[in-house]
């Protein structure tokens, strides 16, 4: 049964871990992580930005891809399924597809127009028992066709969006979606600490998490973040698995050309892509 993300994200904040979001974008991306999270014994959130969801042909598809797999597997650990950087459309039609999360991304409205659409949300959740996200202050780079400049979020609007009643907030802090540029100044631990100061218990999320060092995810952790998204990282790990099975020739060798053989390095390193970020969120044996 899919769950919502606000009670894992609360023990998370409280234990001083994260949960992964990992982005799904098919069959195989669903079943590596759902499997990886299942033999971590760790909760997990699968993300889907509305350019994936169009892609597997529609949120219902989605749903179904995913209580199917999840029965099918006997996965037992909390699973959220969340839409990423929902539009305010995009989220009713998850809400009516059957999401168990969403995130509201109205963070390139003026902030009067952001917490007038997120407290619409706030009500349509709580009547559905989903968990909700919402955000202030952009994430950097391109993301299925959302971008942001990456600048720092105002603490201040942070508790207004936080004080409306959503379950997990993403603050801006200098992240980026895709590949970090070598020239990047890091995170904003500063901006963190002042949203957290203002926010008190709300788990905080953190956007980009491909390509941020350990030692600052463990700082991020510290002070507050509950929730870290990873999207590039696999889709980089699934397409240099792909790219050495063709370059080895091994899809001409015998049967090697079937899908579920030529396919199967990239979801190996799915898995072992979304071990290594439990293992550095913590969230191992915490289901
Ligand atoms: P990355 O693609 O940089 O890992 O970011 C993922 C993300 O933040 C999804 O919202």
């Amino acid at each position: 049964m899919l769950v919502s993300a606000k009670e894992m994200l609360q023990k998370a904040k409280a234990g001083h871990y994260a949960v992964g979001q990992f982005n799904i974008n098919n069959l195989e991306w669903t079943k590596a992580i759902l499997a990886t999270a299942q033999e971590c014994n760790s909760p997990v959130i699968l993300g889907v930005s509305e350019g994936a969801g169009k892609y597997m042909t529609g949120y219902k598809t989605v749903v179904g891809m995913v209580k199917g797999m999840m029965e099918e597997m006997n996965i037992t650990v909390p699973v959220a399924l969340h839409l990423d950087h929902g539009s305010f459309e995009g989220c009713l039609k998850c809400v009516e597809a059957g999401f168990s999360s969403i995130m509201f991304d109205g963070s390139h409205y003026p902030i009067e127009e952001n917490v007038a659409k997120t407290k619409e949300l706030v009500k349509i959740c709580a009547e559905h028992g989903m968990s909700l996200e919402a955000e202030v202050g952009s994430i950097g780079g391109e993301e299925d066709g959302v971008i942001g400049m990456g600048e720092c979020a105002d603490p201040n609007e942070c508790k207004m969006i936080a004080d409306l009643g959503i379950d997990f907030l993403a603050a801006g802090i200098g992240n980026i979606h895709g590949k970090y540029p070598a020239n990047w100044k890091g995170l904003s631990f500063e901006t963190l600490d002042a949203v957290q100061k203002l926010t008190g218990d709300m788990p905080l999320v953190l956007h980009g998490g491909t390509g941020i060092p350990t030692d600052m995810i463990k700082k991020a952790i510290s002070l507050g973040v509950s929730k870290i998204n990873v999207n590039t990282e696999c889709q980089l790990a699934f397409a240099e698995a792909t790219r050495e099975y063709i370059e080895a020739g091994k899809d001409l060798q015998g049967k090697g050309y079937d899908p579920r053989k030529l396919l199967a390095p990239g979801a190996e390193a799915i898995k072992k892509t979304v071990k290594e970020k439990m293992e550095i969120f913590g969230s191992v044996d915490k289901a």
